[in-house]
C-alpha cells in the first residue's frame, strides 16, 4: 500500500461529498458497477458483504435482491454518505460499518463483492485480504477493480501511481485459485479496468 490506511480514509473523507458526480462521468465505473451487481446476483436470502463500500453504490443497488449487506470500509466520511442515501431510497436492510480488506469485521458472507477499491493494495496485501474473504465462506466473490490486461500504462486515466497499486489480471486469477475459488467469468471493460467472478462449490462456515 502505497498510503496508509489513515490516509486513504482521509483522502476519501474529503470527496465524500462530490463522490458519486465524479465516478458516474466515468463510463467505465459505470459499467463496472452494473458488472459487478448483476454477477453478484444474490438470493433472498443471501448476505452480502460489500468491502471498500464507499458511498454505497454497489451495497444499495443490491440490498432489494438480499436478505442483508453489510458495508464495510476505512472512511466514516464516504459511509455517513451511503447511510444518507439508504434513508433516503427507504433501505432498511443494510449496514455500514468500519472494516479493512484484511480485517473485513464481518462474520460470514454468501456473497462477498468489491468495486474500485481493492487497488489501493500491494500485490501481497490482496493475497491476504482475498484469504481474508475466503474465510467469510462466500459461495461467490465478486471483484469489479482497476486490473491491468496488458502492460500497465501510468499516462492512462485509471490509476494514479502515488496512492494506487493495481495488480495484473493473472495476479488476482492466481490468488483467488490458491484461496481455493474457481475463476467463472472474466469481464474485461477496459484495458486497465476489470470484472472477475470466482466461485465456490457451496458455502463453507468461516
Ligand atoms: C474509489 S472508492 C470505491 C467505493 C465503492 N465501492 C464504489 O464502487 O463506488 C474506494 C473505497 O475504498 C476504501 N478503502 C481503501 N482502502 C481500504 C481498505 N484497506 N479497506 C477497506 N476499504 C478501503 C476507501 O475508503 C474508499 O471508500
Amino acid at each position: 500500500m502505497k498510503k496508509s490506511l489513515e490516509e486513504h480514509a482521509s483522502r476519501f473523507d474529503e470527496v465524500a461529498g462530490e463522490y458519486d458526480d465524479s465516478q458516474n462521468d466515468t463510463e467505465e465505473y459505470r459499467a463496472a458497477v452494473s458488472l459487478v451487481v448483476d454477477h453478484a446476483n444474490p438470493h433472498e436470502s443471501d448476505t452480502v458483504a460489500d468491502l471498500g463500500t464507499g458511498t454505497g453504490a454497489i451495497a444499495l443497488a443490491l440490498a432489494e435482491d438480499a436478505e442483508k449487506v453489510i458495508g464495510r470500509d476505512i472512511s466514516e466520511g464516504m459511509m455517513e454518505r451511503a447511510r444518507e442515501k439508504a434513508t433516503e431510497q427507504g433501505i432498511e436492510n443494510v449496514e455500514f460499518g468500519e472494516g479493512r480488506f484484511r480485517e473485513p469485521n464481518v462474520e460470514e458472507a454468501d456473497i462477498v463483492v468489491s468495486n474500485f477499491a481493492m487497488h489501493h493494495l500491494s500485490d501481497e496485501e490482496k493475497r491476504e485480504a482475498i484469504e481474508a474473504i475466503a474465510e467469510l465462506g462466500p459461495r461467490k466473490f465478486v471483484l469489479g477493480d482497476v486490473m491491468f490486461f496488458g502492460e500497465p500504462n501510468p499516462d492512462e486515466p485509471f490509476y494514479s501511481p502515488e496512492v494506487d497499486d493495481p495488480s495484473t489480471v493473472g495476479h488476482l486469477a492466481d490468488v483467488m485459485t490458491e484461496a481455493g475459488f474457481a475463476l467463472t467469468a472474466v469481464e474485461r471493460v477496459h484495458e486497465q479496468v476489470g470484472v472477475l467472478v470466482a466461485e465456490r462449490g457451496e458455502s463453507t462456515e468461516a
